[in-house]
């Protein structure tokens, strides 16, 4: 793609949402020691100053600020204050996400609406305060956090898997403008990494990544552009695979690779 904006600490500084805990804190401290004045927010503002201390001596620096990324105006007004104290974003990592284990019966609703205000209207909240500024600038690196979840459904990931599908599909139907536009939008879609998110899985992780080469490969691959930056290839390469199987094939499969085919309805 012709000339797209590639960010760089020497333009601006970096904002990365979810960055109290798992790969959003790996990811802002390798975001530091790349030199970037990175922006960390999430809403544990206690975690985020340990995150702050622990960048000292780094060649760029971590500046703590707590967001709920399911309030829309505050984001906004966040992003303004961020950008008139630090200077213009260039990188926005908006990868606050939560998940829960989910089974049809008895059907969790509220799950479903938890999951789906932080997971993809906290991206989109994240868009809406960060990409206009952007766009006036044109100059802008924005990058969602996904999953290979967001592939196909997996079992009990209906509103997990869900929700990182909406974001790989908005984000392919956005990268159509933003590409005119000079700028770049990037989904990321790790497979399974180390975090307090993935400590509640009791089913077999395949390829379980720890989470500094994670926050190295998000990293390099926010340096070399590209729409997607997944890792590790293997288990993204058989996800992806795998969806392109009949619905037979399919879930047979993935129910025999998770053990599925021994739980109880
Ligand atoms: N770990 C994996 O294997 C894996 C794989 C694929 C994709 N991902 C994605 O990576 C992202 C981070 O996951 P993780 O594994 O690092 O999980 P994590 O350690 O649980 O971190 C989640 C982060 O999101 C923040 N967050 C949650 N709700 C929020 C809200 N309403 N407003 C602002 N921040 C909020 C949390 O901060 P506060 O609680 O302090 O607000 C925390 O910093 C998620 O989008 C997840 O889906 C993870």
């Amino acid at each position: 793609m012709a000339n797209l904006y590639r960010a760089s600490p020497k333009d601006g500084i970096a904002w990365v949402t979810g960055a109290s805990s798992g790969i959003g804190r790996g990811t802002a401290l390798e975001l530091a020691r790349r030199g970037y004045t990175v922006v960390a927010t999430a809403r544990r503002v206690q975690e985020l100053e340990h995150l702050a201390s622990e960048a000292k001596g780094l060649s760029g620096r971590i500046v703590p600020a707590t967001c709920d990324v399911t309030d829309p105006e505050s984001m906004v007004w966040l992003v303004e204050r961020l950008e008139r104290e630090h200077g213009d974003i260039v990188l926005a990592f908006l990868n606050a996400g939560i998940y829960f284990p989910l089974r049809a019966n008895p059907f969790d609703a509220e799950a479903f609406r938890k999951t789906f205000d932080v997971n993809v209207y906290g991206v989109i909240n994240g868009i809406a305060a960060v990409l206009p500024r952007m766009v006036k600038r044109k100059r802008g690196q924005i990058a969602l956090n996904g999953s290979v979840a967001g592939y196909g459904g997996l079992p009990r990931a209906a509103a997990y898997a869900g929700s990182k599908a909406a974001l790989i599909a908005m984000a392919e139907s956005l990268k159509f403008d933003t590409d005119l536009l000079g700028l770049t939008l990037q989904i990321v879609n790790p497979g399974f990494v180390e975090t307090p998110l993935t400590a509640l899985n009791d089913h077999p992780m395949p390829f379980l990544m720890k989470l500094d080469e994670a926050s190295r490969r998000i990293c390099d691959g926010f340096e070399q552009g590209g729409f997607e930056i997944t890792f590790p290839k293997r288990l993204a390469f058989i996800l992806k695979a795998l969806n392109l199987l009949p619905y037979r094939a399919y879930f047979g499969l993935i129910a025999a690779m998770t053990g599925w085919n021994n739980k109880a309805p």
